[in-house]
Order: structure tokens, then C-alpha cells, then sequence
């Protein structure tokens, strides 16, 4: 996720900045950039990768002033470049932007139709420099070219501005993304997170989504949605650098389990069309004709939590869309001989983009004619420069080695690719797919009311920490989930745990129950084999079992035939798998975190497995 710091007061704002950057590295980017303006003129420096290339830059030309801003890019919108890192400069305006300008082509081609422009990066940013330097050019002052600028656009942003020949103010706003303001002695200090502000002030504001302002040394200026003067309360934060980092969570697992709502709400932003009744899929045109659906069958590859999220597709792929969708492990897959020609397309799910199973099952897929299709969290990474076309989810950087928020993601774009391809089969009519657009705009909302179980599990993880076992059991749409929910407590507790099919306990898993087993079954009511599922239940419990059930709120009768019931919020069926994970992913890491494992760096694994 991109970092951003700001910085007005009367000390050297290079240092102050790149200093500032540097405690927001672990948000993850891949290039980074700072503009420095002082009485004479402003200076420019941007590089790729890591800030190292930006510091070299920086110490060679030594630009001083004492007001800046400065940017770490996470990429979304273009490639990792140095064309594409912040600031961009149009005229005498300088911006940087955390967040999606969801309409930007359509406000590309507005400015560059008024005058004539050339845009020189690729991404959704470099537009909003465009737009407040075109009403610049209408005679506004700066302040006013900013506000009309910000109406303009749809999306998330947090967004920091310099112009030129005013090295008194420096411009910010507000709207999906993080901004916090510190204030300071004669100085204030803009940044996406509160490390970057902790060595210079511990008095901050929090922005608020919606709003603006004008930041000088002794002022701040800020304004709400309806344009009027607000003013926000000063807090004091006491926490450490570390504490910090990891947004006042114990562990990065748990601030990515705590980041979920956002993180599926960047990955459907732009996806719902204006009024959030349609799926669209950018891309999709490179991979078929706009209607109908050219492909004999669908082959998914992915491993470990991302081959669980290509389980849930393919439920939803073959249920909604009626596509014939074969799935593997992609290690299993290269050698198998698998049956795939030109028309097969080949599904590679992947976070971190460079899984060298899932590149090889990619390279094997290619050979035998496939076309090939990725959903990943890192732009650019080996596996979508491998594809035809790539499905971004947009978690931002995970940084916990167990998967949390990218398998929401992964989860909610395979989503979104069943709706689209069941429009395009016939299955769904116009109706069906509004109605579900309009769950999937609410569901990062029912995310939030999940995340209230937290207390009740860190409670209920007490129990459990010094079990050797744990079996997780589920049906259909549920079992992958079972499966993940069995993976992630391995992971990062070394407990025994394994997901079943709940059909499958009495071929040979139910011979493990014993008196106290602890047993977490996946009951949604809504679902048609619910009763099968609470038979399953009666049969562990017959054997001693322990069960904890994730049921739908409202359902008070399974209450009575469990040990402990944790409610999700009914949802429509397809939706369910999303929410029903989070429970699973907290306890987990509470059972983790009670035992005192290292959670964010479990022993054995890697973030990310560029070996066979
Ligand atoms: O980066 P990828 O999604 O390709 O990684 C695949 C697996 O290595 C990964 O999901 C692994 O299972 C995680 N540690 C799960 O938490």
C-alpha cells in the first residue's frame, strides 16, 4: 500500500520526508519519490524500487526547503516504474495519492480534451495533477483549483498537494484511504500511518473520509463533504514504533485480519459499474469476445490458501455459471499430463505472484495452447507478466505469512468472475446480477460486524491451546473453508488440524473423535444441507466431541447442541464463505497467540515460495 508523508514547518523537509518513508517501508512499495519547494523553485526525485535508489538521488542534488511531501507506490495502475512513481508534476501543481481514481480514464479524457495534453505515466494519479492544473489555467486560485479537482473525483484517495509558487501551504483530502496529520512546534506533518510522525509529534488528527484542507506552518484548515469548516479533536498517541507499524495490533496478522472490509472494498471499487448493478471486468475483453463464453472448461491452479480460494471458484464457477471448472494443486498439476488445450482457460491464483509451482503449471498450461488468466495481489510479479490477462485483487502488501486479507480478495474476485460469466451464460438474468452486485457493495459492511466476534474468540481460544488436535468440517460452498480454517491453525500454532468433508467423517475421520476432540463445524442455516450437517454434528458428539459451530444469526436452536455457537450475519449463499473464514482466521491466531508462537513468522514457512 503506498505510504505518503507531508511535511510544512521550518526544519529541512528532505530529511524530515525521507525519514518519514522510511518508517512507512513496511506498508510495501516498489518505487518512491519526494518534492522539496522553497522560495526559488521546487525539486524533483523519484526512483524504482527500493528508497536506497531514491536516497542516492536525493544526496547527490541535496534539495533543501522546508516543505515537502513524499511517497512510497505500492503499483496498481502501471507498472513499477520511475515514470509511474510520485509526484507527478503538471504545470506548477505537484501530487501524491494512496488509494484508486475510479474514473480516471473518463477524466483523462476530459482535460485532454480541453487543451492539449500529454500524460506521461500510466497511472490513475497523474489525472488529478492534470485536472488542478487545467482549472489553474480557468483563473482559480489554488485552494479553489483543489476543491473543484476533488468533486471530480470517484474512488479512494488520500491525497497530498504542492504548488509550485506557494511554498506556504500544502494541500490534503481525505476519502477511503488512511491520512493522519501530526502537529508539531511551528510545523505540521502529513502521513498514510502514525509511524512516520512519531519521532517529530505524538499530538495527531485523524482526517476524516470526505475531508479537505490547507495545512501552513501554525494553521490547519479543514473542511467536511458539504464544504464547511470542521475541526477534528487532537489525540495523544503513546504508542512505541513497533506498536505502531502494526496499527496498535499485537501482530500483523491480526491488523490484516482487522483490514478485511477495506481491503474487499478497494477490490470491488470500479468493479460494480456507477450505481453498483453490474460486474466489470477489465481484461476480460482480451480473453473473449463480449458475449457468450468460448471456453470448453476452466482449469484453476494455486496452491495452499489460494488453491482453497480456487475450491470456493470453483463451487461458485460451475454453480452459478454452469462452466465445466477442474481444479489442482499447481505442484500436482505439472506433472500430471493434464488434459488442456486452446480451449481451456487455465485460472492461476496466487498473492504473491511468484509461487514457483503455480509459474511452472502456468509455463506447462502455455505450451499446451491455454490461455491463462491470474488473480494476484502484486502488480507486475512473475506470474501476471506470465499471463494473458490478470485479475488484481487489491489487498495492498500482506506481510503476516498466513494469508488473511489476500484470501478474501482472491476469494471475492473469483466472485465477481462467476457473476460475470454466469451473464454471460444465460444463467443469471439482469435481475440476478443487480441484485448480487448490490450484496457484494454491502458485504464489506457484514465483514465489520464479523470482526465484533474478536473478544468472544480471544476468550474462547483460552481453551484450546493446549490441544493436540482439531478437525474442522463442512459441506459444499463450506468445505474449502473448512480446509483453510484447518490450514491457518497449523500455520501459525503447530496444532494437528485437518478439514474434512462433513459426508466424509464416517469413511474413516470420526474414528480420531474421542472424548474433548475439539471439532469446528460450518452450519449455515441457509444452506440445503443443513440438516445433513447438524446429523454430522449429533454423530462427533455421540463420541465426546467438542464442537464449536459458525452458524447464521438467528439460528438459536443449534445453540442447544453445540458447546459454543459463533453467529455470522446471513448473507446470501455465495457470499457466505467470506464471512465464515474471519472466525476461523481469529481463532487461530488468538489459539496462536495464547500459546506464544511467532505468529507473523511461523517457524518453517515463507511469504512467499519461489522454490519447487
Ligand atoms: O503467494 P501464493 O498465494 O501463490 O502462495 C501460495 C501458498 O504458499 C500460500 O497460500 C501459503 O499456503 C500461505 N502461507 C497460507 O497462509
Amino acid at each position: 500500500m503506498c505510504g505518503i508523508v507531508g511535511y510544512i514547518g521550518h526544519e529541512n523537509a528532505t530529511d524530515i520526508i525521507l525519514d518519514g518513508l522510511r518508517r512507512l517501508e513496511y506498508r510495501g512499495y516498489d518505487s518512491a519519490g519526494l518534492a522539496v519547494l522553497n522560495g526559488s523553485g521546487v525539486q524533483v526525485h523519484r526512483a524504482e524500487g527500493k528508497l536506497l535508489n531514491l536516497e542516492k538521488e536525493v544526496f547527490r542534488a541535496a534539495p533543501k526547503g522546508e516543505i515537502g511531501i513524499g511517497h512510497t507506490r505500492w503499483a496498481t495502475h502501471g507498472g513499477p516504474t520511475e515514470r509511474n512513481a510520485h509526484p507527478h508534476k503538471v504545470g506548477q501543481v505537484l501530487v501524491i495519492h494512496n488509494g484508486i481514481i475510479e474514473n480516471y480514464d473518463k477524466l483523462r479524457k476530459k482535460v485532454a480534451k480541453d487543451t492539449s495534453r500529454v500524460f506521461e505515466s500510466d497511472t490513475d494519479t497523474e489525472v488529478i495533477a492534470h485536472l488542478m492544473d487545467h482549472y489553474l489555467q480557468q483563473g482559480r486560485t489554488a485552494f479553489e483549483a483543489f476543491k473543484k479537482t476533488l468533486k471530480d473525483l470517484e474512488g479512494s484517495y488520500a491525497i497530498a498537494v504542492l504548488h509550485e509558487e506557494d511554498p506556504d501551504h500544502l494541500y490534503l483530502a481525505r476519502c477511503g484511504s488512511p491520512l493522519v496529520l501530526g502537529v508539531g512546534e511551528s510545523s505540521h506533518h502529513l502521513a498514510s500511518d502514525i509511524p512516520a510522525l512519531l519521532p517529530y509529534t505524538r499530538e495527531v488528527i485523524f482526517i476524516e473520509d470526505g475531508d479537505y484542507g490547507i495545512l501552513s506552518t501554525d494553521k490547519v484548515e479543514l473542511y467536511g463533504e458539504d464544504d464547511k469548516a470542521v475541526t477534528r479533536p487532537v489525540k495523544h498517541i503513546s504508542w512505541d514504533q513497533s506498536m505502531a507499524e502494526k496499527g496498535g495490533y499485537r501482530h500483523f496478522m491480526l491488523k490484516e485480519i482487522f483490514e478485511q472490509p477495506e481491503a474487499v472494498s478497494q477490490t470491488l471499487t470500479g468493479r460494480l459499474g456507477k450505481a453498483h448493478k453490474e460486474v466489470i471486468l477489465e481484461g476480460m475483453e482480451h480473453l473473449m469476445p463480449a458475449k457468450g463464453f468460448p471456453f470448453e472448461k476452466v482449469y484453476i491452479v494455486a496452491c495452499g490458501t489460494s488453491y482453497h480460494a480456487g475450491l470456493v471458484g470453483q463451487y461458485l464457477m460451475e454453480g452459478m455459471a454452469r462452466i465445466p471448472v477442474v481444479i489442482d494443486n499447481a505442484s500436482e498439476f505439472r506433472y500430471r499430463n493434464p488434459i488442456i488445450d486452446k480451449k481451456t482457460l487455465v485460472i492461476a491464483i496466487s498473492q504473491s505472484g511468484e509461487t514457483a509451482d503455480t509459474l511452472a503449471a502456468i509455463q506447462q498450461a502455455k505450451k499446451q495452447g491455454a490461455k491463462i488468466l491470474s488473480i494476484c495481489n502484486v502488480i507486475d510479479s512473475s506470474i501476471p507478466r506470465a499471463s494473458d490477462e490478470t485479475i488484481y485483487t487489491q489487498a495492498g502488501p500482506e506481510i503476516g505469512v498466513a494469508s488473511t486479507k489476500a484470501f478474501v480478495t482472491q476469494l471475492t474476485v473469483l466472485t465477481l468472475l462467476a457473476l460475470e460469466w454466469a451473464g454471460r451464460t444465460g444463467q443469471l438474468k439482469k435481475a440476478d446480477l443487480e441484485k448480487a452486485a448490490g450484496d457484494l457493495k454491502r458485504l464489506p459492511q457484514k465483514i465489520k460486524q464479523v470482526l465484533d466476534l474478536n473478544d468472544e474468540i480471544k476468550e474462547l481460544a483460552k481453551r484450546y491451546t493446549e490441544v493436540r488436535s482439531f478437525l474442522y468440517f463442512a459441506r459444499g460452498l463450506h468445505y474449502p473453508i473448512a480446509l483453510e480454517g484447518a490450514l491457518k491453525l497449523k500455520e501459525i500454532s503447530y496444532i494437528h488440524a485437518e478439514g474434512y468433508s462433513a459426508g466424509e467423517m464416517k469413511h474413516g475421520p470420526i474414528a480420531l473423535i474421542d472424548k474433548g476432540m475439539p471439532v469446528l463445524v460450518l452450519a449455515p442455516k441457509e444452506d440445503a444441507t443443513y440438516e445433513k450437517v447438524i446429523g454430522n454434528i449429533e454423530e462427533v458428539k455421540a463420541r465426546g466431541a467438542e464442537v464449536i459451530a459458525v452458524a447464521s444469526r438467528g439460528d438459536k436452536a443449534i445453540s442447544e447442541r453445540v458447546e459454543h455457537v459463533l453467529y455470522v450475519p446471513k448473507a446470501p449463499l455465495f457470499l457466505q464463505p467470506i464471512l465464515e473464514v474471519i472466525p476461523l482466521q481469529m481463532l487461530a491466531y488468538h489459539i496462536a497467540d495464547h500459546k506464544g508462537t511467532d505468529v507473523d513468522q511461523p517457524r518453517n514457512l515463507a511469504k512467499s515460495v519461489t522454490v519447487e
